[in-house]
């Protein structure tokens, strides 16, 4: 790798390295050619189940490619220009049905000519079929599609950012967020996570900026733009050759950098932060290691992170190859690492494996959470997995309480609801603790072997709940009825809340923990007492989530004298660890503690992340008179730093007072 003297290179050097990487081997081919060939369970013909969340009829005809020819314009904030989809079709079929939300179609086009096509109703979740006219086609025929559109300036997966939303403050920035159906927004297909469908595309950008998207990137240096972008622009081009669901087509532009670490894992962000977040991910090459040793060959050829600035609503989204991330988890000491395990692990549990719908979400997240803690297990040790599935765990149980019945069910009916509503700690922990469940009634061997297999014959297919049954009783239970009877899986399955056979994890490194928020928050001690300096993050986190049953029935367990001991002598006010610091005010909101407050309204205004942010908001609202007002006035001031996804969601809650001063 060419490095420069201090360690990192830029996206030009990088882009003079991968392009002699790429004439010396051709880098696809590269990684296909070591590949073990699949199982013929992988090739056999998919059955759609039905996706209340799209219109395609792909059992009629199918998106196979999405080829997309986009300009982007960061003064209009659009991007414009031609997506070329390749479709296939039952012999006879005259329609393809495709997926839009909020686009300006300008025409759709075949080989011979225009397209008659109709948009529906559009439905505020779902938005519009695109519904296209089509001579009929022949038996095996596949045939080229052209859509020219434009997106709109609010499409919702795309969140264009102003130079002060960024690290740099000179430059815009723009990334996309697909997950769950938001890549109708931008793109128009069949945007269901059955349909796969393998992508390319030429991205045409400022002179000034770098284009990435969860693809190959053929052109590093990018080229100059043949048409459509104009004058101070180039181009990018990327493929992917492995069919993906379409939520998995992702796309950043901004000022980039990138430093490798290693031959196959690097991190992409602005230059001022690149230091910083080359050093907090040193271990990812380690860890695509360790995931391949436990569960088959990692698929995608590079593995690279882009960091995003702070508006990027989630934690991390697994977008091939390229993982996009909140810079929320640059803490400093590689505390909060287990978020690129996390979306290391979907490069085989979802990306691999796919939930067919997003009723069955849980076979996405559920198995990632779990194959996240064997990654950090295996890299960082037991202690510290240990101390994240008890973290889980805990916020499983807060879950439990709050959500209605039905939707503790792994297995979820989502009709005429939002996906996003699945978006619990249901399909992420419940869903590894039914894993870790049947991994210690088997013995880890055999569940590792079954796990392994598991990924090889569903690879690049859908996956139901129902599949999955299949696949575990063929592979694993084989029969054996008293193992049948000892797993419980449907009860996990289709029931409400824990079965009987769920074990709570536990961790030896928090029962001083526990024995000092004890003495503090119920025996009230000092805070002098706390050892927290010797406490990593985990342990941290564990002390300020430290609730004693009932105590708040008075509506003040804690007193100010002793929340501003907790927070001088814990220095909370300088705290820089995001979780850290979202502990804190969880528990400051609780008791109405006001000199938290500038700590609040700075970093409510400073990220953008749904997890921290919403809860924030909601903590704040039930503090009646005193929280909301309060919530009012933070809102208006951080609504206009944050993407749709998450100021949609406090938008609910809070309302959108700031709304028309945003816009
Ligand atoms: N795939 C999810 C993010 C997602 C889920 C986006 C559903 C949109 C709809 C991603 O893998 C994820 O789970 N991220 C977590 C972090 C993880 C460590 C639990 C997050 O963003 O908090
Ligand atoms: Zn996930």
């Amino acid at each position: 790798m060419i490095r420069s003297l201090s360690g990192l290179i830029t996206a030009a050097a990088v882009a003079a390295t991968l392009s002699a990487g790429l004439a010396a081997c051709g880098q696809s081919t590269e990684v296909k050619s070591d590949m073990p060939p699949l199982p013929a369970s992988a090739t056999a013909p998919v059955v759609y189940p039905k996706d209340v969340h799209s219109y395609a009829q792909p059992q009629i005809a199918r998106v196979r490619h999405v080829d997309l020819d986009l300009t982007a314009d960061f003064t209009a904030r659009t991007l414009s220009g031609t997506a070329t989809l390749d479709v296939s079709a039952e012999p006879g079929a005259t329609q393809v049905i495709l997926d839009t939300r909020n686009l300006d179609i300008k025409a759709v086009r075949g080989a011979e000519g225009p397209l008659q096509y109709l948009l529906g109703p559009a439905d505020p979740i779902l938005g519009q079929a695109l519904t296209i006219t089509v001579p009929a086609f022949a038996a095996g025929e596949t045939r080229k599609i052209m859509v020219d559109y434009s997106t709109r300036p609010d499409a919702a997966a795309l969140q264009w950012l102003t130079p002060a939303q960024t690290a740099g403050g000179k430059l815009p920035f723009l990334f996309s967020q697909g997950q769950a159906i938001l890549t109708r927004t931008w793109v128009p297909t069949q945007d269901s996570p059955g349909i796969r469908q393998t992508y390319s595309a030429k991205i045409t950008v400022p002179d000034t900026l770098t284009a990435v998207m969860s693809a190959e990137m053929l052109t590093p240096d990018g080229e100059a733009a043949a048409n459509g972008g104009g004058a101070g622009t180039h181009s990018y081009r990327f493929r992917m050759t492995n069919p993906v669901p379409p939520y998995l087509i992702a796309l950043a532009v901004g000022d980039l950098a990138f430093a490798a670490d290693g031959t196959r894992t690097g991190v992409w962000t602005e230059p001022s932060k690149l230091e910083a977040a080359r050093a907090e991910f040193a271990e990812m090459g380690q860890m695509v290691d360790a995931a391949e040793t436990l569960y088959g060959p990692y698929r995608w050829g590079r593995y690279d992170l882009l960091i995003l600035p702070p508006s990027f609503p989630f934690g991390g989204m697994e977008n091939p190859r390229l993982t996009f991330a909140t810079p929320t988890v640059v803490a400093g000491d590689k505390s909060l690492v287990s978020l690129v395990a996390h979306e290391l692990a979907h490069s085989w549990s979802g990306n691999l494996v796919t939930n067919a719908t997003w009723a069955d979400f849980w076979l996405n997240e559920g198995f990632t959470t779990y194959f996240q803690n064997r990654i950090m297990e295996a890299v960082y040790g037991n202690a510290r997995a240990q101390q994240e599935r008890v973290l889980g765990w805990d916020s499983l149980q807060e879950q439990l309480k709050d959500l209605p019945a039905a939707d503790t069910r792994l297995h979820l009916d989502l009709t005429g609801r939002d996906p996003d509503e699945g978006m619990t700690d249901i399909a992420y922990e419940k869903g590894a603790a039914f894993l870790e469940t049947i991994e210690r009634t088997v013995g880890r061997e055999r569940f590792d072997a079954w796990l392994k297999g598991y990924f090889e014959r569903n690879a690049f297919r859908p996956m139901t709940t129902e599949l999955f049954l299949q696949d575990i009783r063929a592979n694993l239970i084989k029969g054996d009825t008293a193992l049948e009877t000892a797993l419980q899986m449907d009860a996990w399955i289709y029931q409400p809340g824990l079965p009987s056979n769920a074990m709570a994890p536990t961790s030896d490194a928090f029962v001083a923990v526990d024995a000092a928020a004890k003495a503090f928050f119920a025996d009230r001690g000092s805070a002098s007492a706390i050892p927290w300096k010797a406490w990593n993050t985990q342990q941290r986190q564990r002390f300020l989530q430290w609730r004693p049953a009932n105590l708040r029935a008075d509506g003040d367990w804690l007193t100010n004298q002793q929340l501003a001991d907790l927070e001088k002598t814990l220095n909370l006010a300088n705290e820089g660890n995001a979780e850290v610091v979202f502990g804190w005010l969880q528990l400051a909101i609780a008791h109405r503690y006001q000199p938290a407050v500038p700590k609040l309204e700075s970093f409510l205004t400073s990220q953008g992340r749904r997890k921290f942010v919403l809860p924030l908001f909601t903590n704040l609202w039930a503090e009646g008179d005193w929280g909301r007002p309060l919530a009012t006035r933070i809102y208006a001031r951080a609504r206009p730093g944050y993407h749709p996804v998450t100021s949609g969601s406090v938008d609910a809650l809070v309302g959108a007072p700031g709304a028309a001063a945003a816009r």
